[in-house]
Parts: C-alpha cells; sequence; structure tokens
C-alpha cells in the first residue's frame, strides 16, 4: 500500500473541513480520512462529531456499520474474503479456516510482521464463481486451499 499518510490530527482535520460542507458527510469523510491513512483512526471519531455537530455514538455507529471501515492500519497485503451466501455454499466457511489458521490471525487481524491482514467482505459479485476473494483488490475466484496459498506466496515481499 502506498501513498498511505502518517495519522495526524491536524491532517485529519485540514480533511474533515474540505468535506464538512456535504449532505450526507459523514461518510464522504470516512472514505476521505481511510483513503490518506489507510485507516479511520479512533481519534478522528470525536474530530467528525464536532464538525458535523452529531454525537460521538452517530459517528461510531456509521464507522462501525460499514465493513470497509477499519480502525487501525492494515497490513502491506490485504486479503478480503467472502462471507456471503453462494461463497459459503462453494465451501467458503472451510476456505477462512484454512486461512485464520496458516496465517494465525482472526478477521480485522494483521499478522505480527505486517504482511497480511484478513479481512470480510458481503459479496463480491463473483457469486458464479465462488467462493471469491480480493487480494489486493485483485478478485481471486474458484478459490481452493491450494489456489490461495500459492496467491500469497506469491506475493512481492
Ligand atoms: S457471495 Fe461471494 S461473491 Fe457473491
Amino acid at each position: 500500500m502506498s501513498g498511505i499518510e502518517t495519522w495526524s490530527a491536524a491532517r485529519a482535520s485540514e480533511i474533515i473541513a474540505g468535506q464538512q460542507h456535504l449532505d450526507g458527510a459523514t461518510l464522504p469523510i470516512l472514505h476521505a480520512l481511510q483513503h490518506a491513512f489507510g485507516y479511520v483512526d479512533p481519534q478522528a471519531v470525536h474530530l467528525i462529531a464536532d464538525a458535523l455537530n452529531l454525537s460521538k455514538a452517530e459517528v461510531f455507529g456509521t464507522i462501525s456499520f460499514y465493513h470497509d471501515f477499519r480502525s487501525k492500519p492494515a497490513g502491506r497485503h490485504v486479503l478480503k474474503l467472502c462471507r456471503a451466501e453462494a461463497c459459503q455454499a462453494m465451501g467458503a466457511v472451510a476456505l477462512h479456516q484454512h486461512c485464520r489458521t496458516r496465517h494465525g490471525i482472526d478477521w480485522h487481524d494483521t499478522t505480527p510482521d505486517g504482511e497480511l491482514t484478513l479481512e470480510p467482505v458481503f459479496c463480491l459479485g463473483l457469486c458464479a464463481t465462488a467462493p471469491a476473494a480480493l487480494l489486493d483488490d485483485k478478485p481471486l475466484a474458484r478459490l481452493t486451499t491450494g489456489k490461495i496459498d500459492a496467491q500469497i506466496e506469491g506475493l512481492s515481499r
């Protein structure tokens, strides 16, 4: 992941100020913060709440409702595994368990070496080729444990 800035409350406030005039500004602000920093730092919650005259609970509720928002930095590579029905029907649960065991991490965690983050997604529109995933935004289809292991081992380190 390149072009990611180190978290800074001052920079976050600039980003928020640039978006707060929009209708329904919470989501554009959250996307802009995640684009800039790679995640939405928990300190951003009160900055957004103050700027938009919302409660911290409202802002936190929006962040937690959408699975795309991270509350901590991701690893160098991000594997998003589809947990929705078509993928489950094609063996995704066992595949996910394999990935979690093999890398010793749970959902939203990053390996201790900072290489891989595991995230859930809920339908990638690849249902016909389930089970599916995204590895650094590259679609992967008809996954097996061997196929996914090879993809991860083939990542540049
Ligand atoms: S259910 Fe997994 S891609 Fe649609």
